[in-house]
């Protein structure tokens, strides 16, 4: 139990975790600059907690909100979320992506080398495997980015390896999350994008709650059961406990720098996370198969057990849940944090 700087704790991922750290007994320092998420997500994490967090609106690529916190607070652990994330604009702006991703990481560093707090948990990504062909995934297959967003995962794991080989004081637990997706299941908070979702869960769940018209289902002819992509999708309460549990073993971890899988070893294809919508749903979601993504890989899962040893964690919900949840959160907030556009 200990004070945790919780960057991005505003977002889809980081006000989860924010809820797990606050049900642990840790007090939450959250600063997040809001640009891809709202301050409502920070009342709905206090609400459903029944505890507070002080909330910061500020920029992590910003020294000076760094210092102010490091000088309020003392810090046993930072969980670093925050990021941008959409691949495609990440193609188109990668200067952004870049500045945004990397500057933050090094900022971050920096000032908590300066403050002496040398713990951190960082959010990577399956993307640093790239296309993998061999699934199961696990952390000894060979790392690479092929997109800029992805470029910005893995250098910021290059960067805090640099960083673990020059000062042995550093512990540092990349965490690679494979697809997550669901709600709390309050159905109080829940993930909230902006603009049309790049992502499948978001997607056909906006579909399902009238916001568009179907599902584009990208590509059948793949060589899986029933043609489509396979994807290892997770629970993001699964997600937020696994940093709950990174966190619990720190003390027991060398010095450096760790790297686990969290997905939940299962794959599904996509139209088996439809068919399960729909379930939860109890009606059709409109979907239509369409050309395959450029770049998409075909099947994807992880090989979750270094994380199910190390961390002492494991997922444990499954897809039904993922979609009952993430409707719950869905069908009672069809507009998420915002709210529903006029003559809608
Ligand atoms: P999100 O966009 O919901 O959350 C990221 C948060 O960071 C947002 O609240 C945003 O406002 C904030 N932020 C971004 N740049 C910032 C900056 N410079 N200073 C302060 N705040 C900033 O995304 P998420 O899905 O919750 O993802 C969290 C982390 O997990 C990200 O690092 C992302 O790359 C990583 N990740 C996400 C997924 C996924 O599919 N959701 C998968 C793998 C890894
Ligand atoms: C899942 C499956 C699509 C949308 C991405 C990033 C990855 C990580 C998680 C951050 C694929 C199909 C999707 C749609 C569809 N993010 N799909 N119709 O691409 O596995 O992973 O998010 O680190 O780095 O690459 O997730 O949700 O976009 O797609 O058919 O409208 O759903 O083709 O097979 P992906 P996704």
């Amino acid at each position: 139990m200990s004070t945790v700087l919780v960057t991005g704790g505003a977002g889809f991922i980081g006000s989860h975790t924010c809820v797990e750290l606050l049900a642990s007994g840790h007090v939450v320092v959250v600063v997040d600059n809001l640009v891809n998420s709202s301050a409502r997500a920070i009342a709905a994490v206090e609400a459903v907690s029944g505890r507070g967090v002080t909330f910061v609106h500020g920029d992590v690529a910003d020294r000076s909100t760094l210092d102010g916190l490091f000088a309020r607070h003392g810090f046993g652990a930072v969980i670093h979320f925050a990021a941008l994330k959409a691949i495609g604009e990440s193609v188109a702006e990668p200067l952004r992506y870049y500045g945004n991703n990397l500057g933050s990481v090094v900022t971050l560093l920096e000032a908590m080398q300066d403050a002496g707090c040398r713990n951190l948990v960082f959010s990577s990504s399956a993307t640093v495997y790239g296309n993998p062909t061999n699934a199961p995934i696990d952390e000894t297959v060979r790392l690479e980015a092929v997109n800029p967003y992805g470029r910005t995962k893995l250098m910021g794991e290059e960067i805090m390896r640099d960083l673990c080989a020059a000062d042995q004081r550093w512990k540092i637990v990349l965490l690679r999350y494979f697809n997550p997706v669901g709600a709390h299941p309050s159905g109080e908070l829940g993930e909230d994008p902006r603009g049309i979702p790049n992502n499948l869960m978001p997607y056909l769940m906006q579909v399902a709650v009238g916001r568009r018209e179907k599902l584009p289902v990208f590509g059948g002819d793949y060589p899986t059961r029933d043609g489509t992509a396979i994807r290892d999708y997770i629970h993001v309460v699964d997600l937020a406990q696994g940093h709950v549990a990174a966190l619990g073993v720190l003390d027991e971890l060398a010095s450096g720098c760790h790297a686990f899988n969290l997905g939940t070893g299962t794959g599904s294809t996509v139209l088996e996370l439809v068919r399960a919508a729909e379930e939860v749903i109890g009606r059709p979601v409109p979907f239509e198969i369409v050309e395959r993504r450029a770049g998409d890989a075909v099947a994807v899962w992880a090989d979750p057990t270094r994380a199910n040893t190390a961390l002492r964690w494991r997922a444990t919900r499954d897809l039904r849940d993922m979609c009952r949840d993430h409707w719950a959160w869905q069908s009672t907030h069809p507009y998420g944090f915002g709210d529903a556009p006029e003559g809608s």
